[in-house]
């Protein structure tokens, strides 16, 4: 399954991937077949992705990379500088996919019309193919439909997994074509143990973390797990061959109970 951007269904977190350690889990990982890597301006990896890519000798076009726009640089002539100083630090062009990190920092609302028109202009002259946001609502994602027209927000990227399915929000974007990425899709590791994701993965000879990848993955949505352990990558890599039925689905979905683990005080409301 894949999505009309042809974005990698299954990504790399680099969310701790830092020093020589994270490019070696990189490097492990494009070995391995991974090729998205999700990188951001707050988690200092941009250039270990790069280092990574370079070391790797894939072709820059054969692996997908998404970088995020912090809160201080979501600002009228902020935004563009800072995207050419993460290329710069990466090492490319151009990045795949350029994310808003999120619409909100301990300070308040940050200025949705500046940004995300900055953002298009980065678009237009070429730093970024593709441009999305991260931890919207539907109200923000409204919000940015009417500032830059329907069809402009390629990707949206939150919070996803069997504990926090967060349907309403999957259901709304695949809706307006905008492709979904799901981050913590492993609920940070805590996907052993529960009875019902333990019994599929049994089933299919599985792991049940790989169960929770391949649930998503059923969906059409993209997952980006990190590990800095080399089987562990290698193991979350293989997810990619499951294939659930339709009663596993609904069963996984069941033990869905909203248990949010990204939620600062200064979250926006979700839905
Ligand atoms: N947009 C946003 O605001 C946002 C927020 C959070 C994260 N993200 C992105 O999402 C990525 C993933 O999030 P995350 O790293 O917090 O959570 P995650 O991928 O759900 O879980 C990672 C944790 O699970 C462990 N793990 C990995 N594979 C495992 C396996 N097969 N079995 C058992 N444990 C396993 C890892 O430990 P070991 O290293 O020891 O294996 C690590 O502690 C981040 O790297 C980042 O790129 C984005």
């Amino acid at each position: 399954m894949t999505n009309k951007y042809n974005i990698p269904q299954m990504g790399f977190g680099t969310f701790g991937r830092t020093g020589p350690e994270g490019i070696a889990a990189l490097q492990f990982a494009l070995e391995t077949g991974y090729r998205h890597l999700d990188t951001a301006q707050s988690y200092d990896t941009e250039y270990e992705c790069g280092e990574a890519l370079r070391r790797s000798g894939l072709p820059r076009a054969e692996v997908f990379v998404t970088t995020k726009i912090t809160g201080v640089n979501c600002a009228r002539s902020r935004l563009l500088p800072s995207l050419m100083k993460s290329c710069e630090t990466l090492g490319v062009d151009r990045v795949d996919l350029t994310l808003i990190h999120w619409p909100v920092t301990p300070g308040g609302r940050l200025d949705m019309p500046a940004y995300l028109t900055e953002l298009a202009e980065a678009q237009a002259r070429g730093l970024t193919r593709l441009i999305g946001v991260s931890n919207f609502t539907i109200a923000d994602l409204e919000e940015a439909k009417t500032i830059l027209g329907p069809g402009r927000i390629a990707n949206h990227q939150f919070e996803r997994h069997p504990f926090l399915t967060n349907q309403k929000l999957v259901n709304y974007c695949l809706y307006n074509g905008i492709s979904v990425t799901c981050y913590l899709p492993l609920a940070r590791g805590v996907c052993a143990g529960d009875p019902v994701i333990e019994a599929v993965a049994k089933r299919h000879v599985a792991t049940p973390h790989q169960i929770a990848l391949a649930f998503s993955l059923a969906q059409g949505l993209i997952v980006i797990p990190t590990s800095g352990n080399l089987e562990r990558i290698a193991e979350n890599f293989a997810a990619r061959d499951i294939r659930l039925s339709t009663e596993e689905i609904a069963a996984i979905a069941a033990r869905n109970n909203n248990a949010r683990q990204i939620n600062p005080g200064w979250s926006p409301k979700w839905d």
